[in-house]
């Protein structure tokens, strides 16, 4: 007889890095055949692109439930995603909330719980920019307060949660789990030689990427796409990098319509920046897997970089994942788009920054987590 799946947990998703994080979570947690895992999805992002090839590409099962949110200004998203929350919770009360990394719908959730006093796991507790104008460094602290339990993935993430007074034994290094399904994808990686064939790109982008290689490119913070001057001058930075090396530009939503308000369309239309819709994720990590560099302002792209090799230039005054920078091959520029040139002359001339694997980002983070959850909730009794 099979034993009763008495654990049950409730695991939220909403925009597109979150599904990266949560695919080993929900395998980890099926595979100890003692989890009832109910998977909620809150609907932020909702574009085929960010959202749904996640699900088919890393083999998510379909959520559960869609809350159907979508876009919105913050605190109308998580308002609407608390009062969806909240009937669920009550019906058919989580013994355990697991909310992955800092986007709204992960504060929303944790604050939902909260309310109705269900512990919370939070993934990726502790990274901190101490930049309070990222929407996400406030969500990240918020939600490290109301966790019961915080998974880190870099050894820094314990010390910042100490200094923020979250007690030692709440504290687990469990490593990144973005990590554990990168490693699980790679076999299934889109060669990068397939995506390029596939772009709308000139012959120019084309002969000079099969020459010179190229790099890739995603940019989608407010901080760097939501002021138009600021836009203008990253676009007009890397129309210069891309004479040397051709650029894939991968536009996210948010980009493209800042680029189009700004008036700033012929600016990008760049013989050696080929554009293209956001990436989904096999496609991405061949792109990225083979590219000379990396140019992003993501989180995940940072630590993705790091463990696959790659130089990434982070186009950011600062990072709340300083291992990438220690360890890894992440270089920080700050908000002066022409350093990015000089960088990418050393990587074409020397190769660039070369790194080491962080400590834990072994592809068994998920594993690590879902048996500490079961240890937690069998001590609660
Ligand atoms: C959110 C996260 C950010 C994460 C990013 C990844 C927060 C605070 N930020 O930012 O941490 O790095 O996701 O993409 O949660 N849009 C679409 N289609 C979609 C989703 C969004 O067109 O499927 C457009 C909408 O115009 C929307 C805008 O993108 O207003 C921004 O979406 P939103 O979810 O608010 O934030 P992101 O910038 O995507």
């Amino acid at each position: 007889m099979t034993p009763p799946k008495e654990l049950r947990v409730d695991l939220i998703v909403g925009a597109r890095p979150n599904f990266v994080k949560i695919a080993p979570i929900v395998r980890a947690l099926r595979a100890r055949g003692t989890f009832a895992p109910r998977l909620i999805h809150t609907g932020q992002h909702y574009d085929f692109l960010m959202d749904r090839v996640f699900f088919d590409e890393l083999r998510i099962p379909a959520p559960d439930v869609n809350l159907k949110i979508g876009s919105g200004p913050a605190s109308e998203q998580v308002a609407k995603i608390m009062l969806a929350l909240h009937p669920l919770f009550v019906e058919d009360r989580p013994r355990l909330l697991i909310v992955v990394g800092d986007v709204n719908s992960t504060v929303a959730a944790a604050l939902t719980a909260c309310y109705l006093r269900i512990p919370i796991a939070h993934v990726e507790a502790g990274l901190r920019s101490f930049d309070r104008e990222m929407p996400e460094e406030n969500n990240r602290v918020v939600v490290d307060q109301l966790s019961d339990l915080h998974f880190v993935t870099e050894q820094q993430g314990e010390a910042n949660l100490i200094a923020e007074r979250i007690a030692p034994e709440r504290i687990k290094f469990v490593g990144n789990v973005m990590i554990d399904t990168l490693y699980d994808a790679l076999p299934r990686a889109i060669p990068a030689a397939e995506t390029l064939a596939g772009l709308n790109a000139t012959p120019a982008f084309h002969a000079a990427a099969a020459q010179k290689g190229y790099g890739f490119v995603t940019l989608h913070r407010p901080s760097n796409v939501d002021d138009p001057a600021k836009l203008a001058a990253l676009i007009e930075a890397l129309s210069a990098v891309s004479e040397r090396l051709p650029l894939v530009f991968a536009v996210h939503p948010r980009t493209r319509a800042n680029i189009e308000k700004a008036g700033l369309a012929a600016k990008f239309a760049t013989p050696n920046l080929a554009a293209c819709e956001p990436l989904a994720y096999l496609a991405s990590l061949g792109l990225m897997r083979d590219a000379k560099v990396v140019v992003t302002d993501s989180g995940g792209m940072q630590e993705e970089t790091t463990a696959l090799g790659v130089p990434c230039i982070t186009v950011r005054d600062n990072t709340e994942r300083p291992i990438t920078i220690e360890e890894g091959t992440n270089t920080l520029i700050g908000a002066d788009p022409a350093r990015i040139l000089p960088i990418v002359e050393d990587i074409l001339g020397a190769g660039g920054k070369r790194g080491r694997k962080p400590a834990l980002w072994d592809g068994k983070a998920a594993e690590r987590i879902a048996a500490e959850v079961e240890a937690f909730l069998r001590a609660r009794g």
